[in-house]
């Protein structure tokens, strides 16, 4: 393929759109493209955006508008707007940003090729928003060459870390949500497909491994292929890959077999994002969810006594339409009852094509900054209370890189040795004087202290890889 220039992509959201984006990055590299992290070197830019709140609607939308003077500078500069948003928008996007050459929807990853011969035979403003059922699979053989590209320009170079998809879309309709709508209706990738990709992975140098779905436990109800937690199993017996985490679980469906198997496969994980949105049941039902407060709670008191130790973390959105002081006050509630390790905690963003846009009773945005900070200020009790516990206490930690902050412990005791960051299976970041240790070794760390979003320690051991 003869030279074509240099590519650079900007991911915003999720963990997905860094997966799709190293896809981005393959077909790019196929095409002749060679992946750079100076945009205004590039002769290419690919915006991969997001819809799921306002805010990262605006970011794309922003990022993309900084071209329209470059691009008359150098009009065979190619821009192109990738992802949810582009889904969302179709040809719309073009009255926003003029200059865009393509429109790729979230289905249309695999026709991205096309789409650039076609802007190169004198085709413009391109736009793909079909929907497909067939999941987009990568050729097993670029997996990695595409891995090693994109760790220039996509998700900041953890090369012992991966994400990789498993399953697309939703069909769950929560009534806040516009996944549906942007991602198409839920789909799960072949389980071999997937097993090769990490097998691939994992030749080169990759430990660790979470599987990405909107809804993982419902994986492969639809083909009736194998459930998610035998595709659990089949991905442990990966030679090379030390641990495995997964994002993210329903709470409706979350299965006793699953827990079962957070408990009994040592390389799974001892964490759990169960996200439940609220406290109230009357918000759970408008939001419909599937779920009450009570049974979440069941499901999480079956989780602690399977598996002691387990690092728990969730979603909550506060504001949501109709949202009242009591309601607000169940999921406050909620989170004294559950003590998560760590929330991500979001105000409610109108999505016009979701339901919930069309409910009565929104909140007024002050109001939903005043509960946010409540309910984190809250959650940092919790979050400290979890990570002191662990003070005087050994923990497994998978070697992850270079710490860029030097804690005062460090401090008192060396000042030559590297410091190095990893994170333990319940999803606790550590940072401890190196050692003998190397990026990929499982390390035991003895917890000297705790700091509200990080602990440290000293080594105890180290399995090297
Ligand atoms: N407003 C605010 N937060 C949202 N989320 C999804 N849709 C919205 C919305 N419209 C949050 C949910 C979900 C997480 C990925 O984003 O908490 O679990
Ligand atoms: Fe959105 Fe609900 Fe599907 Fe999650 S489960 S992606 S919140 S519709």
């Amino acid at each position: 393929m003869s030279y074509k220039g240099y590519a650079y992509i900007n991911t915003i959201g999720c963990q997905m759109n860094v997966y799709d984006s190293e896809k981005l990055a393959g077909i790019l590299n196929a095409y002749g493209f060679e992946m750079t992290d100076e945009m205004d070197k590039a002769d290419i830019v690919v915006c991969n955006t997001c819809s799921i709140r306002h805010k990262a609607e605006e970011k794309a939308f922003s990022f993309l508008g900084r071209f329209a003077r470059e691009k008359k500078k150098r009009p065979n500069l190619i821009i192109v707007m990738a992802g949810c948003v582009a889904q969302q928008e179709g040809k719309k996007a073009f009255s926003r940003v003029p200059h865009l050459d393509i429109v790729l929807g979230t289905q249309a990853f695999s026709r991205f090729g096309q789409h650039l011969s076609a802007l190169e035979s004198g085709k413009t403003q391109i736009v793909d928003i079909a929907e497909s059922d067939v999941i987009f699979e990568a050729m097993p053989e670029s997996t990695l060459a595409q891995r090693e590209i994109s760790d220039a320009s996509c998700d900041g170079g953890n090369k012992i870390s991966k994400f990789i998809t498993i399953m697309q879309g939703c069909d769950n309709y929560c009534t806040y949500c516009v996944v549906p709508y942007v991602r198409g209706r839920e789909r799960s990738r072949n389980h071999s497909a997937i097993v090769d990709e990490i097998k691939l992975l994992a030749q080169g140098g990759v430990r660790e491994i979470t599987l990405l779905g909107q809804n993982v436990n419902s994986y492969g109800v639809k083909e009736e292929g194998i459930s998610f937690p035998q595709l659990l199993e089949k991905v442990s017996c990966v030679e090379g890959i030390a641990r495995i985490r997964f994002a993210t679980s329903h709470p409706k469906d979350l299965s006793m077999e699953l827990i079962h198997v957070i408990r009994d496969n040592d390389k799974v994980c001892n964490h759990l994002h169960l996200p439940v949105q609220s406290g109230s049941n009357r918000i759970l039902k408008k939001m419909n969810r599937g779920y009450t407060r009570e049974t979440y709670i069941e499901r999480i008191q079956a989780l602690k006594s399977a598996c002691p130790g387990i690092g728990l973390s969730t979603d909550i959105i506060v504001g949501f339409p109709d949202e009242g002081a009591e309601d607000f006050n169940d999921t406050m509630e909620l989170l004294r009852e559950v003590e998560f390790d760590s929330i991500f905690a979001f105000a409610y963003s109108d999505r016009s094509s979701a339901p919930a846009a069309k409910f009565t009773g929104q909140i007024a945005e002050k109001e939903k900054m005043i509960r946010l900070n409540q309910l984190l200020e809250l959650q940092d009790v919790y979050t400290e209370k979890k990570n002191n516990a662990l003070v005087g206490k050994p923990l497994e930690v998978l070697v992850e890189g270079e710490s860029q902050k030097l804690h005062d412990g460090f401090l008192k005791t060396s000042d030559k040795m590297q410091q190095m960051t990893g994170r333990s299976a319940s999803n606790k970041v550590v940072h401890f004087p190196s050692e003998n240790s190397a990026i990929g070794d499982l390390v035991t760390i003895q917890i000297e202290n705790a700091y509200p979003h990080s602990l440290w320690g000293y080594l105890l051991g180290v399995e090297k890889k």
